[in-house]
């Protein structure tokens, strides 16, 4: 192991951003996405990080895919992997080849509210508080050994933009510290 960290990310990059800017920043060896176009690259241009894109196109299998996604990663032989906004779910083929090493940033306390839509499910279902969990990745979704939590509360009208903003405030400060101690403690 090389002891860095890839990051896989598919969206506005908020996490990735804070990531980069925080102490364990400089041990960040390559972002890995499937939206070639996303905020997330352009953070990653901007400091000199390499970008690989495996983007999930129509002929691909996911079967393919989480190979190709694997093999992407592996040449980094990094330390841990961190879905930071990664929006596809990893399949067994990808999973596998990283035991122990891959981690997710869910934006709900869970196991309530796993998914792809926890802040607008917490808001459906009345909670009065949520928050966000750092997680490793196993082959359920959102299931994996729970490592960090923090809770948020949701404030009476919050939308679902309004309510995931203030989760991602957490998320930056969680995260990183969390990826500092995770690696630290190998
Ligand atoms: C974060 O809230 C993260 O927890 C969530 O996407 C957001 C990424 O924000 N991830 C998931 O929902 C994964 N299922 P960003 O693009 O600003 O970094």
């Amino acid at each position: 192991m090389n002891g860095g960290v890839v990051v896989l990310a598919s969206g506005t990059g908020s996490l990735f951003q804070a990531i980069l800017n925080s102490d364990i920043g400089p041990l960040v060896c390559s972002l890995v996405t499937d939206v070639p176009d996303c905020g997330a690259v352009d953070f990653a241009r901007s400091a000199g990080i390499p970008v690989q894109a495996v983007p999930l196109t129509g002929g691909l299998s996911r079967d393919d895919w989480n190979r190709d996604l694997a093999t992407a990663v592996a040449q980094w032989n990094p330390a841990l992997i961190v879905s930071a906004g990664f929006m596809r779910i990893l399949g067994p083929l990808f999973v596998d080849s990283f035991p122990n090493r891959i981690i997710n940033s869910h934006p709900a306390l869970l196991p309530n509210f796993p998914g792809a839509h926890a802040v607008r499910d917490a808001i459906s279902a009345g909670a009065t508080q949520t928050g966000c969990t750092i997680h490793f990745v196993d082959h359920g979704v959102d299931t994996g050994a729970i490592v960090a939590q923090e809770s948020v509360d949701v404030q009476p009208g919050d939308t679902e933009e309004i309510l995931h903003e203030r989760i991602k405030v957490v998320e930056r400060v969680l995260l990183p510290a969390t990826i500092k101690e995770l690696l630290q403690s190998s």
